[in-house]
């Protein structure tokens, strides 16, 4: 079986995360905890990071951060897995999706000015499978209409919009160390943000706006969140980041062997890196075009039978039954993504055997 995205643990994630165990400090506070923020505002080139249990909330705790609740409106892609999508709908405020370019997948900052409306309160691009949304665009009609920017970079962590990193362009950037993202700690996630005063007011929130007394006693002047990751699994956060420059090199030496077969196999698109971009490739992906012999639900089933694990692209969300009400523009193009769409085995793991025989299957598709 050749798994689609499955961890890389091969560093001192054991050492770490036995330090924890034989210390006790296993639970929210810790010097992992600590040391996890630290070291990924230094990699990521943030002033301020904060761990949360999961992308999810990180999410949450950014829309929460910047006030955006009931009467909002916030612009989204459409094209992505559910999680930011629900998030605002967890603050009360409404999705509006946009359209996805062709070639990158990627929100399409052309299509945005068009959706805003005097309840647009800000902007979530999210920068799926790899490649980073035209951030400069984004941030100009930001700026023009006022809009704050969350990236949604849980799929991209280590690409780079010219010279910086995804996630740290915008007013604040959410992670995700689920099992199959670049760097894991099994489930957790992390804000980051340049803006000192939004970085201690996601901390606050997400630590039940906990404050202590004097005499010990703890006092929360407003409703707050228990959105802290546990120092086990920072232990293994920090252990991971220690290698991502390793992985990322793999990662972009494996699309690259991919791209050299796939380029000359009729019906098939392989994945663009724009010239502003450097694309982590989380998961390998390309279009299966009308004039390939067979379509992307049936060249699932026969990799499959192969033992390849792939998967379609994500369904759009504003086809889902929650979210079918919802303002949106014209969605041809992420409509045409989901129906040509595939994402090919990307673990750092993998062999170049495996993508050989990958590109094998595909080619030799009659
Ligand atoms: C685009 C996107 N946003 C958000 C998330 C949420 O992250 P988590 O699963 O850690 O909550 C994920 C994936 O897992 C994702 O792919």
């Amino acid at each position: 079986m050749i798994p689609l995205c499955i961890p890389e643990i091969k560093g001192n994630e054991w050492k770490y995360i036995k330090e924890c165990l034989d210390t006790n400090w296993v639970s929210s506070v810790g010097s992992f905890v600590n040391k996890f923020e630290e070291d990924f505002s230094k990699y990521i080139n943030a002033k301020k990071s904060v761990v949360t249990m999961n992308g999810t909330t990180a999410l949450e705790l950014a829309l929460r951060t910047l006030g955006i609740g009931e009467e909002d409106e916030v612009i989204v892609s459409s094209l992505t897995f559910i999680s930011p999508i629900n998030t605002i709908k967890y603050v009360g405020a409404e999705p509006v999706f946009a359209d996805a370019c062709r070639d990158t997948y990627v929100m399409d900052a052309d299509k945005i000015e068009q959706l805003i409306t005097s309840k647009t309160k800000a902007i979530i691009p999210v920068h799926i499978y790899g490649h980073p949304v035209d951030m400069n665009k984004i941030m100009k009609i930001a700026k023009k209409y006022n809009l704050f920017v969350i990236e949604d970079a849980t799929e991209s962590l280590g690409s780079l919009y010219k010279d910086k990193y995804v996630g740290t362009i915008g007013d604040i950037g959410c992670f995700s160390f689920n099992g199959n993202k670049l760097i894991t700690t099994g489930a957790g996630g992390m804000l980051v943000t340049n803006n000192e005063k939004y970085g201690e007011r996601a901390k606050f929130l997400s630590t039940q706006t906990k404050v202590v007394n004097e005499n010990k006693s703890f006092y929360h002047p407003e409703i707050g969140y228990n959105f802290r990751m546990p120092n086990l699994l920072a232990a293994m956060g920090c252990a991971q980041l220690e290698n991502i420059e390793k992985y990322i090199k793999v990662k972009r030496e494996h699309a690259n062997i991919y791209n050299n077969i796939l380029k000359g196999v009729k019906g098939i698109t392989i994945p663009t890196e724009k010239d502003y971009a450097k694309n982590v490739y989380w998961l390998y992906s390309i279009l299966i075009e009308d004039d390939f012999p067979i379509t992307r639900d049936e060249l699932i089933k026969v990799l499959e039978e192969e033992g390849i694990q792939s998967r379609p692209f994500f369904m759009p969300i504003h086809n889902m039954p929650p979210y079918v009400n919802c303002i949106h523009g014209d969605m041809t193009i992420t409509n045409e993504l989901y129906d040509k769409g595939i994402n090919l085995p990307s673990s750092v793991g993998l062999t170049i055997k495996d993508i050989k025989k990958v590109c094998d299957k595909i080619a030799n598709v009659k």
